[in-house]
């Protein structure tokens, strides 16, 4: 069974990864949850659910941020992807410069050494230099800067619309199979 480690940091856009760990466990995914303090505060505010309560799911193990024993802290141990989503500003810049202070970003630069799918899901408006920098950065490494920015030419009509269309492009990243937007054709413009 293919296995991700999925990351909640502080950046605002928790729903994002709740959908996306709903997303990945429907698909028959192993998930090794990783919530960041002020990720939980986010998780709290803007879905009122706990850490323990999103990894209800028995296919989900709820790790601790400072346990840098944790499985992801080590090459040895095999993870298919690292999804943080979302991605805080402060975050993306430790991963950037190497700093590994806690199990999200020591899971990202094992991820990063390994040569594994690594996804950063970023949201803030706008963006500061310094991690407009470390986003650079990071891409000319490898590492998928996917932001939390999603497209209207599917005519959203909710909130869950909004936020599935970023999902989307992001189990497209995994190879997932999904439906959760449609699929632009090229048949759209002009055919009103
Ligand atoms: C309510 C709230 C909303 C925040 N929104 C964002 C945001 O959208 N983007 C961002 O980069 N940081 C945001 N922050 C700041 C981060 O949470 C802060 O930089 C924190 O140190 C990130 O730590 P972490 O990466 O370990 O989760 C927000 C903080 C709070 C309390």
């Amino acid at each position: 069974m293919p296995e991700a480690v999925i990351a909640i940091t502080g950046a605002s856009g928790a729903r994002y990864g709740v959908r996306l760990l709903q997303a990945l466990c429907d698909a028959g995914w192993q998930i090794r949850l990783i919530v960041t303090g002020a990720g939980a505060i986010n998780l709290d505010l803007e879905c009122g659910i706990s850490p323990a309560e999103l990894a209800s799911d028995p296919a989900v193990t709820l790790e601790e941020n400072d346990n840098l024993a944790a499985r992801s802290a080590s090459g040895s141990a095999r993870f298919d992807a690292y999804v943080i989503c979302p991605a805080s500003g402060t975050t993306i810049g430790k991963i950037a410069t190497g700093i590994s202070d806690n199990l999200a970003t020591r899971s990202a630069l094992v991820a990063m050494k390994e040569r594994r799918k690594l996804i950063l899901v970023p949201r803030e408006a706008p963006y500061s230099t310094p991690h407009l920098r470390a986003m650079a950065d990071l891409s000319a490494w490898g590492v998928v800067i996917l932001p939390a920015s999603p497209g209207f030419y599917n005519a959203p009509e909710s909130i869950e619309d909004l936020v599935d269309f970023v999902v989307a492009r992001i189990l497209d990243q995994l190879n997932v199979e999904q439906n959760l937007t449609q699929r632009w054709t090229g048949d759209e413009v002009g055919s009103q």
